[in-house]
């Protein structure tokens, strides 16, 4: 008796009868990951969006980030598990505020965070991830009032870091980082003393001033290769444990959980499965489509952050 095939092998057969690519966020399920030609933080992944070959992106991450391969990849189809994985720092910043607020502000340079949705994008001057926020925002010239969203957090981090007096903070939160309780924090660093702490600058800074290290999802994982310690308590998303254990094999972990979970999370992140992916690929839908001049005027502030060396 022939068995019939297994999901990945469903989803490799319709990759390559699609002739598709598929992209997958550090904080995807370790399945998906697995199948995944390419596994990378939000810079990587528009980086290697921008690289794709093929018709098709499969984007296993959230709705922002396909949107970004799309503007990226204007040509190609961009399909995504699930339609509804969205992020709360994007809800937190509607597009129509940010326009009310270039017309009271013209003179100010809107620097987004790539956790935006893409008519916010269009809106913007530059846009920036969590590798590079601290350098965009250096290449701003000083005397130019900046208006940094939408994450609160990470506009802090960044404040603090370039010491520019002139730079404005939206009011966005992400629903995983800027809910981990420092008590919690503590209480591990308590449990684990020879513990390094590692945090996403997400992070609100009370929770920052412990960490050993500061990074993106990829910086993050970098550290934790190159790092001769042998534990860490990780403050970020626990999808990463996937690479994590990839770059350092018999290294110990410990999560810290978010205010009102046993767990840390991106409900969001966590609707993609493999199911859903398959059904993508099958139907090429959901799909990222997007009308012409949102697709030009978002691609104008994204390259110029990609020329930011
Ligand atoms: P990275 O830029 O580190 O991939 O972060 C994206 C994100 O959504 C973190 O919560
Ligand atoms: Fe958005 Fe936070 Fe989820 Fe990242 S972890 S996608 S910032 S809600």
């Amino acid at each position: 008796m022939v068995s019939s095939p297994t999901l990945a092998e469903e989803i490799l057969e319709l990759k390559q009868r699609r002739k598709a690519i598929i992209l997958a966020h550090h904080y995807q399920e370790a399945e998906i990951q697995e199948i995944a030609d390419f596994v990378g933080d939000s810079l990587e992944l528009s980086r290697k969006a921008l690289e794709a070959s093929g018709d098709v992106i499969a984007f296993c991450g959230v709705w922002f980030m396909a949107e970004t391969a799309k503007v990226l990849n204007p040509t190609r189809i961009v399909v995504v598990p699930d339609k509804d994985a969205g992020c709360s720092l994007v809800d937190s910043c509607p597009a129509e505020h940010i326009r009310e607020y270039k017309r009271r502000n013209p003179d100010h340079v809107i620097v987004s965070y790539i956790n935006t949705s893409v008519e916010v994008k269009a809106e913007s001057d530059i846009l920036c991830t969590s590798r590079n926020a601290v350098k965009i925002v250096n290449s701003i010239p000083a005397e130019k009032t900046v208006l940094f969203l939408p994450d609160r957090n990470l506009g802090n981090y960044v404040k603090e870091q370039t010491g520019r007096e002139n730079m404005k903070i939206w009011q966005g939160a992400c629903i995983v980082h800027s809910t981990f309780p420092v008590r919690r924090l503590l209480d591990a660093k308590a449990a684990y003393p020879e513990a390094l702490v590692i945090a996403h600058p997400e992070c609100p800074l009370a929770v920052l001033k412990h960490a050993d290290f500061i990074g993106s999802t990829s910086a993050l994982i970098d550290y934790v290769a190159a790092s001769p310690a042998q534990e860490f308590i990780v403050m970020t998303e626990s999808g990463v444990q996937y690479s994590f254990e990839r770059v350092g094999p018999g290294k110990t972990f410990h999560y810290v959980n978010n205010e009102n979970c046993n767990c840390s999370e991106c409900p969001y992140m966590r609707m993609n499965t493999l199911e859903k992916l398959r059904d993508a690929l099958e139907t090429l839908s959901p799909r990222v489509e997007l009308p012409e001049d949102i697709l030009r005027r978002a691609l104008l502030p994204l390259e110029r952050m990609l020329a930011v060396k």
